[in-house]
């Protein structure tokens, strides 16, 4: 044994590349001094210490290179203003169990119901959880596939993105697209089906998905990918945005045209 067994400590927690160790070995040592802890268990705390920090950084780099448009959090939904949405289900859904069967989530209901701040929410558990996650509109990674077709590396792009467990797509609905757009698009969902998983938000039923890919019959083979495993949420009612506005509809809030 060393003659400064703490000295010895700090050059191990050094050598390790782990600082926590370092920052907490003396305090704890009081502590379970005081505390009368048994080697074993002044041992785990420690290790604890460097373990929870690795773990919390970890996540704020996953959150950090997800590509958030902005951070929100489950704990900030008022479900009061969706009362119709199944609670238990989201805080299920919060736990990223469904990543693990590779299973998706689609967020349907017209603007402002909150679809953007539930798959962030989620996301942001997922990526807490330990996994990788990734945000963009359909619009652009429509536009991130197509650079790769043109460069002829579609296969190796669509690997690539297999390896993020979770890919959020936001926004498929609200600008229609060109056909091989649509073929791009269904090509990722066909890729990650039963590998990995998906988050959609649409202010669309899936009725209407087929205007939206300018292709029926893609659109159908599409759907039915992503729904096979899948929790499918309807949003409803009034924007949040316009809560305290005293406006309570919007232009495309009709039931005809919206995903409510
Ligand atoms: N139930 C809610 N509780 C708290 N904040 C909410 C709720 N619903 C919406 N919001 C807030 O209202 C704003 C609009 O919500 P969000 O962006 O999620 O809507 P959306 O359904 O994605 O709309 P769009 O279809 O226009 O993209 C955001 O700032 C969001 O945080
Ligand atoms: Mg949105």
């Amino acid at each position: 044994m060393a003659e400064d067994p703490l000295k010895a400590v700090l050059h191990y927690a050094r050598a390790l590349k782990a600082p926590r160790i370092r920052d907490s070995a003396a305090r704890l040592a009081d502590q379970a001094r005081d505390g009368g802890w048994s080697h074993e268990e002044y041992l785990a705390a420690v290790l604890s210490r460097e373990v929870a920090a690795r773990e919390a950084s970890g996540a704020a780099i996953r959150i950090r290179s997800a590509g958030f448009p902005t951070r929100k959090s489950l704990e900030d939904f008022n479900f009061d203003h969706q009362p119709a949405l199944n609670r238990d289900m989201i805080a299920h859904l919060g736990t990223s169990a469904f990543l693990a069967k590779a299973s998706n989530v689609v967020l349907l209901g017209p603007p402002g119901t909150g679809k953007t701040h539930l798959a962030i929410g989620l996301a942001i558990k997922a990526a807490q959880a330990g996994h990788r996650v990734a945000f963009a509109t359909a619009v652009d990674w429509v536009a991130r596939l197509k650079t790769a077709h043109h460069a002829g590396r579609l296969p190796a792009e669509l690997a690539k993105l297999r390896r993020i467990g979770l890919l959020v797509v936001d926004e498929v609905g609200y600008i229609p697209f060109e056909q091989d757009a649509a073929n791009l698009f269904f090509q990722l969902v066909s890729s990650r089906y039963e590998h990995a998983s998906l988050i959609l938000t649409s202010n669309l039923p899936f009725a209407r998905w087929g205007d939206v890919f300018g292709d029926q019959v893609v659109a159908a083979a599409m759907i039915d990918r992503i729904v096979h495993h899948a929790e499918v949420l309807t949003l409803k009612g009034s924007s949040y945005r316009l809560k305290d506005t005293g406006i309570d509809t919007l232009p495309s809030a009709r039931a005809d045209n919206t995903a409510q």
